[in-house]
């Protein structure tokens, strides 16, 4: 007979990873397919705000609290010029957008998403165009948006309607440059020197701005690590972050394979670490660079009705993945990956937010719902945000297709100091049995069990649709706190949020 299956785990308040950076919670907006388009903007909807914004996709974002988000691209920022997107709406060009071949109308731009960004409460991280353009393009959009007054940029916007600046601080060189896809590829020698020189210039107009420098687009590229190791070695000076990209699928349909792809994301995190570091001592420099995961997820469903998509057409349902469950359980191992490395990590962001590989869809002149992933996502930013402990765990393993040694549950915890809250994030990945976890949490002392919220599915393909909410978290976790030991009964393949809180 096999071997009862049983984990354990010490949970210590000394033991720290690092503070969380509440930016790792970010997410992603591209003019893409109907993420702007239908997404967020759709003037003429019943719940349009007085600037054509969904009130209801605000709401959805304002819950996830999405602390900063990306834009306008992602593979279309490669050849945009962002002045067609500024000034008066009916001046505007409609142009044809090279990188997912669609007709963009520059609706909105800078200024509306800067505006919508406040709507929802998050900062923006704004990326340049280094594949048609440059220096200039670069340098002017810097001075456009975070320059008070007094020089022709700044006053082009304040003629634009928009007195103060932006201050948008976090900036991104260009997107997935190593990308043969790219309109504008570039080798890293000269995409290391392009950077270099860009930032500088954006850092002149403005020197407190970050720059996230690109690496290479998925640890799959055949110039991964080295892409990174030769563009940080030209423009450390420069830059501040380091950027990684990683999508996952289940195509070949093997969930146990699927469910361990987050260790394919550790090594990732722990390679660009090691790279960064590596060039760090060859400069003998003091400076440390972090790490910026600006776009992750699961993305693979879309992929064969894209294919069939009619070019040159404004908004077409592109990238609309329908996740299901086992989706969300992935999801929910990728945060947990993000949070064991808080340390490096210092922003991430869910690729992408509204219809496009998003947690939130919407229908055209319709209703806007949650899919599965928009759970796991939801509890990390909301409560995980404190000091990132490192659990001590011993969980039982399983090899896959791809992987050895995969421990069926993984874990982080977060301690939130200011509000004495431990939240400790779980997932089982094992497909048939339940796991039971005790964890060693004597360090907390005086802290009681406030609830266990669990995300589980009998049937690992269901989805959330516009008409049912099929996957939902439940509060009815089973678990207990005595005597410092925390006893939690794991379903098989769930996602689980414990959350202790310091009696009163
Ligand atoms: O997020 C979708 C696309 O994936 C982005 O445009 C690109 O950067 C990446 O390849």
């Amino acid at each position: 007979m096999a071997d009862k299956l049983q984990a354990t785990m010490v949970l210590d308040k000394n033991y720290q990873i690092s503070e969380v950076d509440r930016r790792i919670y970010g997410s992603f907006i591209e003019h893409l397919g109907r993420a702007v388009y239908g997404g967020i903007y759709e003037p003429g909807h019943p719940e349009a705000d007085e600037q054509g914004f969904r009130k209801d996709v605000i709401e959805l974002v304002k819950e996830l609290q999405v602390p900063i988000v990306r834009y306008p691209g992602g593979n279309m920022v490669s050849a945009y010029n962002w002045e067609d997107g500024v000034g008066p709406k009916e001046k505007r060009p409609k142009r044809l957008e090279l990188a997912w071949r669609t007709i963009e109308p520059n609706e909105i731009g800078t200024n509306e998403f800067a505006d919508w960004a406040k709507k929802v409460q998050a900062d923006v991280m704004m990326a340049v165009n280094l594949g048609t353009r440059g220096i200039d393009a670069a340098r002017n959009l810097v001075e456009y948006t975070n320059h008070p007054s007094g020089t022709y940029w700044s006053d082009l916007r304040r003629e634009h309607g928009y007195e103060q600046p932006h201050s948008i601080k976090t900036w991104c060189l260009g997107n997935e440059m190593d990308g043969p896809w790219q309109v504008g590829q570039k080798t890293a020698a000269e995409y290391g020197k392009i950077a270099k020189e860009t930032g500088k210039a954006m850092k002149l107009v403005d020197p407190s701005i970050e720059l996230v420098a690109c690496g290479s687009s998925n640890t799959d590229m055949p110039t991964f690590p080295e892409y990174e190791a030769t563009t940080l070695d030209i423009a450390y000076d420069e830059v501040d972050y380091i950027s990684l990209h990683q999508y996952y699928g289940n195509s070949s349909n093997d969930p146990a394979n699927y469910l361990a792809k987050n260790m394919d994301m550790d090594h990732f995190i722990k390679t660009v670490t090691s790279t960064c570091d590596y060039i760090k001592a060859k400069h003998r420099s003091k400076k440390t660079i972090n790490l910026s995961f600006d776009e992750w997820n699961v993305w693979y469903h879309s992929r064969e009705q894209d294919e069939k998509l009619d070019p040159w057409t404004v908004a077409p349902p592109q990238l609309e993945d329908v996740y299901n469950f086992e989706d969300a359980l992935l999801v929910g191992s990728m945060l947990i990956t993000l949070l064991r490395h808080a340390d490096r990590v210092k922003m991430a962001c869910m690729a992408q937010l509204v219809n496009v590989i998003a947690p939130i869809m919407t229908e055209n002149n319709g209703q806007s719902w949650k899919q599965t992933i928009y759970y796991p996502y939801l509890h990390a930013s909301v409560y995980g945000r404190g000091i990132s402990l490192q659990p001590i765990l011993s969980s039982p393993k399983y090899d896959s297709k791809d992987f050895t040694d995969v421990p069926y549950i993984d874990s982080a915890a977060v301690y939130n100091e200011q509000e004495q809250m431990l939240t400790v994030f779980l997932v089982n990945k094992h497909l048939e049995e339940a796991i039971p976890l005790e964890v060693d949490v004597r360090s907390f002392e005086g802290y009681e069990l406030q609830e266990h919220i669990v995300l589980e599915h009998h049937d690992l393909k269901a989805v959330n649709t516009k008409d049912t909410a099929r996957v939902t978290p439940h509060n009815n976790g089973e678990s207990s706190l005595e005597d410092g030991r925390l006893k939690i009964h794991l379903n098989k393949t769930s996602w689980n949020v414990i959350r202790l809180r310091k009696a009163k």
